[in-house]
């Protein structure tokens, strides 16, 4: 049994580390006293829920330095998924790097879009454009295990990444294909097109919100309009789409009617649009006439 100074030293040591890094955080953080958590848990290689069981659990001078280093790192911009290198997205621990997006809570409107849709219509062969980590297709795929996904992305290592978080799941439905949109697929139709693609206009002001520099340019940023990439995806999707078949797409809370009117001049009919849980118009999408 330790002395009731060791103890008092030991817990001394967490709660210093602790009320330490979060007054450090508070510049960059929402939640620093979470992100100190979060951070000390990775350092010690242990789930957060043992930094909060185990208080008085006495943290070694290797530990501190990794944990210091993991701190300087977020002190200075880095997005905590990236110095993690993880990030939850519908409730599954994927791995990211910077050759991903980070997957917003935002795209869960996406996923349930999608479900919305597989629910209700005779939908088997599902095509994700631009997959980044696989965050939607492998949503889609846990929550729909007889579904054929192809995932793909431009970016070779952004594939290597979702390729390895499929394997880390168990998933064995979802087929990964580096391609530039529809370039390397083999034209066989599919039932759904998905899409989270880059939306931000070229000199857009949020592309100036801290953490968003250290993000992949190629899959923020579209255009002087920022609707390049949403034109080629829907302007396009026809020839990869099955007779009554969807496409859903994420755009920005002011793209609404753009997008909207993009499904209509590709003849798509009756375009609707979803709201995110903060309100925003998020998600539009529209069927192929049969
Ligand atoms: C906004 S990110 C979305 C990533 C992921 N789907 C998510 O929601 O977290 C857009 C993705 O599109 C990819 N991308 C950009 N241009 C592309 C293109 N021409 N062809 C295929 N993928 C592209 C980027 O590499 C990036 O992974």
């Amino acid at each position: 049994m330790p002395s009731t100074k060791q103890t008092y030293l030991q817990n001394l040591v967490i709660e210093t580390l602790l009320n330490k890094a979060s007054a450090e955080l508070a510049d960059v953080a929402e939640n620093p006293r979470l992100e100190a958590r979060t951070l000390l848990a990775f350092a010690l290689n242990k789930p957060v829920t043992w930094i909060i069981a185990w208080p008085d659990a006495s943290i070694d001078a290797t530990a501190q330095e990794q944990f210091s280093t993991l701190l300087t790192r977020r002190r200075q911009g880095e997005p905590l998924a990236y110095v993690t290198g993880q990030k939850e997205f519908w409730s599954l621990p994927l791995n990211v790097s910077t050759a991903t997006l980070i997957p917003r809570a935002d795209t869960e409107c996406l996923v349930e879009t999608a479900l919305q849709l597989i629910q209700s219509h005779p939908i088997t062969e599902v095509l994700d454009l631009g997959t980044g980590s696989g965050a939607i297709a492998l949503a889609l795929a846990t929550e729909v295990p007889d579904l054929h996904i192809t995932a793909t992305d431009m970016s070779e290592a952004a594939l290597a990444v979702a390729r390895k978080n499929a394997s880390r799941l168990n998933i064995s439905t979802v087929s990964f294909l580096q391609s530039d949109w529809y370039s390397a697929l083999d034209g066989a139709g599919v039932d759904l097109i998905i899409s989270n693609p880059p939306y931000i206009a070229k000199g857009d002001a949020h592309l100036d919100e801290i953490g968003l520099q250290y993000e992949p340019q190629q899959a923020l940023i579209s255009g002087t309009d920022g609707l390049d990439d949403l034109r080629a995806i829907i302007g396009n999707a026809p020839a990869s789409l099955r007779p009554g078949g969807f496409v859903a797409v994420e755009h920005g809370f002011d793209q609404a009617d753009a997008v909207c009117e993009l499904f209509q001049r590709s003849a798509f009919a009756h375009p609707q649009t979803v709201r995110d849980y903060s309100g925003n118009a998020r998600v539009s999408f529209a069927q192929y006439p049969a």
